[in-house]
């Protein structure tokens, strides 16, 4: 069985999901056995605006560990990726980022939902 380790910024508790990736798809949106399609299959939420066709940057997840066990990003995601924001290195769009290793072991965090770039958060201090 593959992995999902699933962290949310915005404080919800970590999910852990074990699947078959031979299983997929779980859900209807996004590609089959991707992040997204795996999280609502097993009721967590993600948001994902365009329905997952990789035209906007809802779905966007931080990969913490497992990159190289996630299908290759290809240029219309990292097109879309570029206008999310909070992008870092290991950014993915849950709709795109596809599982197939029957023992991948990943871990993501999923970003505060933001829409303003302009917004500045100040955390306590
Ligand atoms: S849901 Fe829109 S790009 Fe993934």
């Amino acid at each position: 069985m593959a992995k999902l380790h699933v962290k949310f910024e915005n404080g919800d508790p970590d999910r852990v999901i074990e699947f078959n990736p031979a299983d997929a798809p779980f859900h209807h949106d996004g590609r089959p056995g991707s992040i997204l399609d795996i999280l609502l299959g097993h009721k967590i939420h993600l948001e994902h605006a365009c329905g997952g066709n990789c035209a906007c940057t809802t779905c966007h997840v931080v990969v913490k560990e497992g990159m190289a066990k996630l299908s290759e990003a290809e240029e219309s995601e990292e097109d879309m990726l570029d206008k999310a924001p909070g992008l870092t290195p290991t950014s993915r769009l849950g709709c795109q980022a596809v599982v197939t290793d029957p023992n991948a072991e990943i871990t993501v965090v999923i970003p505060r939902f933001t829409i303003n770039l302009a917004s500045e958060s100040h955390e306590g201090s």
